[in-house]
């Protein structure tokens, strides 16, 4: 899985995705992210990237052609086309299972707004998928940009020491996960459940899943509800 980030600011995407278990990822060539900044393809001296939006209003929008620059180069990089995913509050609300859906793709480019937004020309030409990572509003698209990345590259083969760790976990099942216990067996007057110190596989399984049953009934029952 090779990532592509469109961005104002690459330093602040470089930063937090080269950390943890993404930048161990990167290190063993299971994944990469190249960040490219899109005031490197501006088309005038002063490298500016945005200008005053068409019947008023307040704000500035970015142009199309430094963005429409940048794609086109990391197109020639990739040497085909990619699914391009702008980072926008307008866009469909990204779950679990889209996911899932970009993790088998194996080059993905991200498009990060800016200012009020993009001039809707070259999103037209260029974007494939509209994403929101929620209903509220970010200052830009990288946070939300490194949201996707991050739980998309978990999904990549190799990526987690433990396959078994991405597949029985919250959502992933369509149920939030059970509660986890480890030593000591009593801290600060409470136990660990008993059946989880009985050795009976059988039992345990079936009390994982009725509390992650119990726990999205209580927390997320709008879950069950898309269920039926
Ligand atoms: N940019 C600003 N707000 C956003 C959001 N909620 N999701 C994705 N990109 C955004």
């Amino acid at each position: 899985m090779n990532f592509y980030c469109m961005t104002l600011f690459p330093d602040m995407v470089n930063d937090a995705f080269n950390t943890s278990i993404t930048k161990r990822a990167c290190e063993n060539g299971i994944i990469s992210m190249t960040a490219v900044n899109i005031r490197d393809f501006a088309d005038n001296k002063h490298n500016s990237v945005d200008d005053y939006p068409y019947g008023g209003g307040a704000g500035m929008l970015m142009q199309a052609e430094p963005v429409y620059r940048c794609y086109e180069y990391i197109k020639g990089k990739i040497g085909s086309n990619a699914r391009v995913i702008y980072t926008t509050p307008t866009g469909k609300v990204f779950n679990q299972k889209m996911s899932e859906e970009f993790a088998k793709e194996e080059n993905l480019i991200f498009l990060c707004g800016h200012y009020e937004g993009i001039d809707e020309r070259v999103l037209e030409e260029i974007v494939t998928d509209n994403v929101s990572i929620g209903d509220y509003v970010l200052t830009g698209g990288e946070l939300a940009s490194l949201v996707m990345m991050d739980s998309i590259s978990r999904l990549v083969p190799g990526v987690l020491n433990n396959l078994s760790s991405a597949r029985y976990e919250s959502h992933s099942e369509g149920l939030l996960e059970y509660p986890q216990y480890t030593r000591p067996a009593v801290w600060h007057g409470k136990s660990v459940p008993e059946v989880l110190l009985s050795g009976n596989h059988k039992k345990i399984q079936e009390w994982y899943k009725e509390e992650s049953y119990k726990r999205t009934m209580e927390r997320r029952p709008d879950m069950l509800e898309n269920d039926i």
